[in-house]
């Protein structure tokens, strides 16, 4: 259940300015209240700057909100002086009460949303731009062409690329039960929160708000009976993305990387925030592997430098998934919205080099579910 603009008033009704010996609703104290979800956004008015004050009041407003609407809430508490609004404020009265959220219910439905799916594999990288998008997709639609159930989820709130590469834009729909319903293509079933969030809206969210939109996003999707669900985590190893990989219980991550020691480095933290949230690295890519020019296929160009990432998936005990090379081709079927593992007769090298990947993902997922116990989901709570 959703949080109203209703419940947050109603809580805040129960903090008491220490002066006025009123509440800080009845003193309209409280403008500009925002409520997405479970992130809660207002500005408490003030006739004169007092730090101290200030402080106070949000910290109580905090706790009032964690108490009667939702402990787990994303909380964005602004103080601004109003000087004209209180030169002749009046009494407002009571704002009319109302019970907070059957947060019980919110768990149940929580505990069975991904119970369908086999498997859940993170696609992460430390550095941007390294080809996570473009694996993750091309991994899904090679997935799908062993005849498997995929899902895809793009959780990159600033910069999610999935519609582009799978050439959708419309809206998702929803169920009679409020769950959002995955688009579907090439035999994948997909959702970006690019579909749903304007990306310009979402620049100016910070950290907390973004993962618990996501958290609420991967929560809230009809996937149904899935074998794979392949999510394509935002680059970066910081809080959002260690939000992420707890909010599931992922079966396995699998770390892009380009074969530069800039990108290896990130790559290595990537490895170490799976394995210190205990989720099993199913191994490393090496993404822009060599360059093939498209005149001259039979040439090789290791620009980015010769194996860096196969020598760290060595050096760390990792495995190592595969080569792709970097090619015009990957990059137009990209952006044409049509994955080039989807080539029928695999041309090009990188098509051949994706259908092994998939194969080899498969391959570790099975060593995988037969050597370790299930993950277990971490509940963790996001602090604003
Ligand atoms: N092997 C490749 N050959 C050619 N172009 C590639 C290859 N891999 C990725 N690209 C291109 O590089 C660009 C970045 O790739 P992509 O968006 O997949 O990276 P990313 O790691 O998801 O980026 P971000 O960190 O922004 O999410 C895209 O234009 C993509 O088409
Ligand atoms: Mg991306």
């Amino acid at each position: 259940m959703a949080i109203n603009k209703q419940q947050v008033r109603t809580a805040l009704t129960h903090v008491m300015h220490p002066q006025m010996e009123k509440d800080l609703v009845t003193l309209d104290m409280i403008e500009d209240l925002v409520v997405q979800d479970t992130f809660i956004t207002f500005t408490i008015d003030l006739p004169e700057k007092d730090t101290k004050l200030e402080a106070k009041l949000k910290e109580k407003c905090e706790q009032a909100i964690r108490k009667f609407v939702d402990e787990d809430a994303v909380l964005d508490i602004n103080t601004a002086v109003n000087i004209s609004k209180f030169r002749d404020n009046e009494d407002k009265g009571e704002f009319p009460g109302q019970g907070h959220r059957q947060k019980k219910e919110q768990e149940d439905e929580e505990a069975d949303a991904l119970s369908g799916v086999k498997n859940v594999i993170a696609v992460a990288s430390g550095k941007g731009g390294v080809g996570k998008s473009t694996v993750a997709v091309n991994l899904a639609c090679g997935l799908a062409r062993t005849g498997a159930k995929v899902g895809l989820l793009d959780t990159d709130i600033y910069g999610p690329s999935i519609p582009t590469m799978m050439n959708t834009h419309e809206r998702p729909n929803i169920t009679t039960s409020k769950k959002l319903i995955p688009m579907k293509k090439y035999g994948v079933r997909f959702l970006s929160m690019g579909l749903l969030v304007d990306p310009d809206q979402a620049m100016i969210w910070r950290g907390p708000m973004v993962t618990s939109a996501v958290k609420q996003f991967m929560n809230e999707v009809e996937w149904g009976e899935l074998d794979y669900l392949v999510l394509d985590l935002p680059p970066g190893t910081g809080d959002i993305q260690l939000t992420l990989v707890q909010t599931v219980p992922l079966t396995g991550s699998v770390i892009v990387s380009t074969p530069q020691d800039v990108a290896l480095d990130d790559a290595r933290k990537g490895v170490a925030m799976f394995k210190k949230v205990n989720v099993p690295v199913l191994g490393i890519v090496e993404n822009m592997a060599y360059f093939i020019p498209e005149d001259m296929p039979d040439k090789k160009y290791h620009i980015f430098g010769k194996h860096g990432a196969r020598n760290l998936a060595e050096r760390i005990g990792t495995n190592f998934l595969g080569e792709i090379p970097l090619e015009q081709k990957v990059r137009e079927s990209g952006d044409e919205g049509k994955p080039i593992v989807l080539d029928e007769d695999l041309d090009s090298v990188s098509a051949k080099k994706f259908v092994e990947l998939s194969n080899n993902v498969i391959q570790q997922l099975a060593i995988r579910n037969k050597e370790q116990d299930p993950t277990e989901k971490i509940d963790i709570k996001i602090k604003p």
